[in-house]
């Protein structure tokens, strides 16, 4: 355990934090890497347009100014080898009849960064070529395409797997090739939390997937992703089909492991893909945003609905994600399904917490609280500083106990759906009236201004920046205090979650040595 309670705690100024451990040193992901990717909505339903329209709606929804950067091709582009050019991939021309290239300056000129997939493998999962035995060619084609992040999946791995080493040198010789080029490029291992990839990951890749894949459910039982229950987690066949509380519970255990630089990846988002609830998609991004997941939307971005759109632009979420400390959240305690109200069940209650950079006091950092019933009912769920705090010093003895904290809910700035509503409307306008979809016309059409007024624009400020200057959308607004010893409480939907930021009360600090 290389990040403890007490290093957190000593990261006054920005010296230690900037000797601090950093994951793979290609200088991307700093904070985990935020994107879009067409796979768990349209599968292999790829094509040019989808991805150039798709960068589109990113800029004009404001996506990009909340830092959705990557814009991710996944599997099904290829259509074979070519033998009179080094054995490099061919493009399908059916799908992308310009090539790769210049779907890749499209996405460039909306000041986005393109992704695509390829496979540790013979093939990939949709049986197209896989890059193993392959890896500088493609690399090489990648970077000559202008590619900026590659997700390497791990079907068809024809046995190469079943220790840390052997899987390690698989992905490790991708990354060795990606750096070969001298072009950054993040790299998103996938290989399912095959190996403990959280182990040896952050030497390879930018982040590395924990578990199988993920799909649009709350938290139903599928015999397809076996290693079920709070506390499984070591997965020798991580499955597929897994939900957002099966992916969240096994996380649980190796939350130390991520970093500026290299992030356990809970795969991407399903907000927005029609299966779960409204609470249940502001709880699964909440606990994304919370673990530093990478955020990669999901979802078919040609068919929002509002409230989707609004959970995806919650920018004081966002900014508890890409907060610079770069710390995930831990589970403080859970309480099993049927918990302590005897309903009908469910999948438990937890607290989570965790450190985020703090400026209000340069002994105290401001603190995430995650509260998540998965219970089959709304409950009111309480959590002391004791258990908040638990890190940071002796049980029960953390100078935080003692003190005053602002309760800022992140969820209360919400937008509301008129508002996502207009902006989805207005983006239609403006690809309509130029025939095609353009994205300098959202920003200057007179109505889309006031729109975007009251939203924050990590484009124009980091939200390091914004954190720093007190942004009132970030840190959203205090909605009560908890006292010292006290409690904080909140009534949280069936199968949701609250999220609160806390702030030390600048008047109830005491110096270290004061207490
Ligand atoms: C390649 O790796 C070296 C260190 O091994 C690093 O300094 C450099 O930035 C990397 N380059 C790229 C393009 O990732
Ligand atoms: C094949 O690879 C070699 C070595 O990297 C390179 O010099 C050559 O130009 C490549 N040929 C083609 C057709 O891309
Ligand atoms: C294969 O590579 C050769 C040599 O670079 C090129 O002329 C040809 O167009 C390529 N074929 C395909 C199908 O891309
Ligand atoms: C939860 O409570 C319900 C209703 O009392 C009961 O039927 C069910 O068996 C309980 N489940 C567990 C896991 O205890
Ligand atoms: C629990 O939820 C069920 C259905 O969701 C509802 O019928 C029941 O009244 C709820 N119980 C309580 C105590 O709220
Ligand atoms: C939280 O505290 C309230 C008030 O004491 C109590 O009614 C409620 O049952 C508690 N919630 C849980 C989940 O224990
Ligand atoms: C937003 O729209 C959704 C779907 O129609 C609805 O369930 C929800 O209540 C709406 N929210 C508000 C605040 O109106
Ligand atoms: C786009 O233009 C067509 C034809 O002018 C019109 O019928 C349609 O309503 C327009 N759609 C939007 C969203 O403005
Ligand atoms: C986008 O629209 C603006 C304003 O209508 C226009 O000046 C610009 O040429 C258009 N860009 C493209 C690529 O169509
Ligand atoms: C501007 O947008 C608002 C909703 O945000 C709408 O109520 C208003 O009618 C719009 N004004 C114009 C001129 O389109
Ligand atoms: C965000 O700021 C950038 C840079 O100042 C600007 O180009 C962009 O139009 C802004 N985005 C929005 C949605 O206002
Ligand atoms: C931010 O707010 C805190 C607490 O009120 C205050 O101590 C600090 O000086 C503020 N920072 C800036 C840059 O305004």
């Amino acid at each position: 355990m290389f990040r403890s309670g007490s290093f957190v705690i000593a990261v006054a100024g920005s010296a230690l934090f900037a000797i601090g451990v950093r994951g793979k040193d290609n200088g991307l992901a700093i904070t985990p890497q935020m994107g879009w990717d067409n796979w768990n909505a349209l599968g292999c339903d790829v094509s040019e347009d989808l991805l150039v329209q798709t960068a589109n709606l990113i800029v004009d929804y404001g996506l990009r100014d909340l830092g959705y950067h990557y814009v991710i091709l996944d599997d099904c582009w290829s259509s074979g080898r070519n033998a009179s050019s080094n054995n490099s991939l061919i493009p399908d021309t059916t799908k992308f009849p310009r090539g790769m290239a210049a779907v890749a300056d499209d996405i460039h000129a909306l000041n986005l960064g393109f992704g695509m997939y390829s496979d540790a493998g013979r093939y990939t999962c949709g049986m197209y070529e896989g890059s193993l035995g392959h890896e500088t060619v493609d690399a090489n084609s990648f970077a000559e395409w202008g590619v900026d992040y590659l997700k390497y999946d791990n079907c068809y791995n024809e046995g190469y797997a079943g220790n840390q080493l052997i899987s390690s040198t698989r992905y490790r010789t991708m990354g060795d090739a990606l750096n070969a080029t001298g072009r950054p490029i993040l790299y998103s291992l996938c290989n399912w939390g095959e190996d403990y990839p959280w182990n040896w990951g952050s030497t390879v890749a930018n982040s590395w997937r924990i578990s199988g894949d993920i799909f649009d459910d709350w938290d139903a039982y599928d015999a397809r992703c076996p290693c079920e229950g709070p506390d499984a987690w070591n997965c020798e066949l991580p499955g597929f089909h897994c939900s957002v509380t099966n992916i969240f519970n096994k996380v649980a255990f190796i939350v130390s492991k991520a970093q500026p630089g290299a992030w356990n990846d809970l795969d991407m988002l399903e907000v927005g893909n029609g299966a779960m609830t409204d609470p249940e998609y502001v709880a699964h991004f909440s606990m994304w945003s919370a673990v530093k997941s990478p955020l990669i939307m999901g979802n078919d971005l040609r068919d929002i609905a509002p409230q989707d759109l609004s959970i995806l632009s919650n920018a004081a979420v966002i900014a508890v994600n890409q907060d610079p400390l770069g710390q995930s959240a831990a589970r403080r305690w859970l309480c099993h399904g049927n918990g302590t109200n005897g309903e009908s069940g469910g999948s438990g209650i937890q607290l989570w917490s965790g450190n985020l950079k703090g400026t209000v006091h340069e002994d105290y950092n401001d603190y995430v609280v995650l509260l998540v019933n998965g219970n089959n009912n709304a409950t009111v769920m309480n959590a002391t500083l004791e258990d908040i705090f638990v890190d940071s010093g002796p049980r029960g003895h953390a100078p935080q106990v003692d003190m005053s904290w602002e309760v800022r809910d992140l969820w209360a700035g919400r937008m509301s759906n008129e508002t996502a509503q207009a902006i989805i409307d207005a983006s239609a306008v403006a690809s309509n009236t130029t025939n095609g979809y353009n994205a300098t016309t959202i920003t200057s059409g007179g109505n889309a201004t006031a729109i975007f007024d009251n939203r924050y624009n990590a484009t124009a400020m980091s939200y390091a920046d914004g954190l720093a200057a007190n942004n009132s959308i970030l840190l959203g607004s205090v909605t009560t205090t908890v006292q010292p010893s006290g409690t904080l409480t909140a009534n949280v939907d069936r199968h949701g979650a609250a999220m609160f930021r806390l702030r030390a009360i600048p008047t109830a600090v005491r110096k270290r040595d004061e207490l």
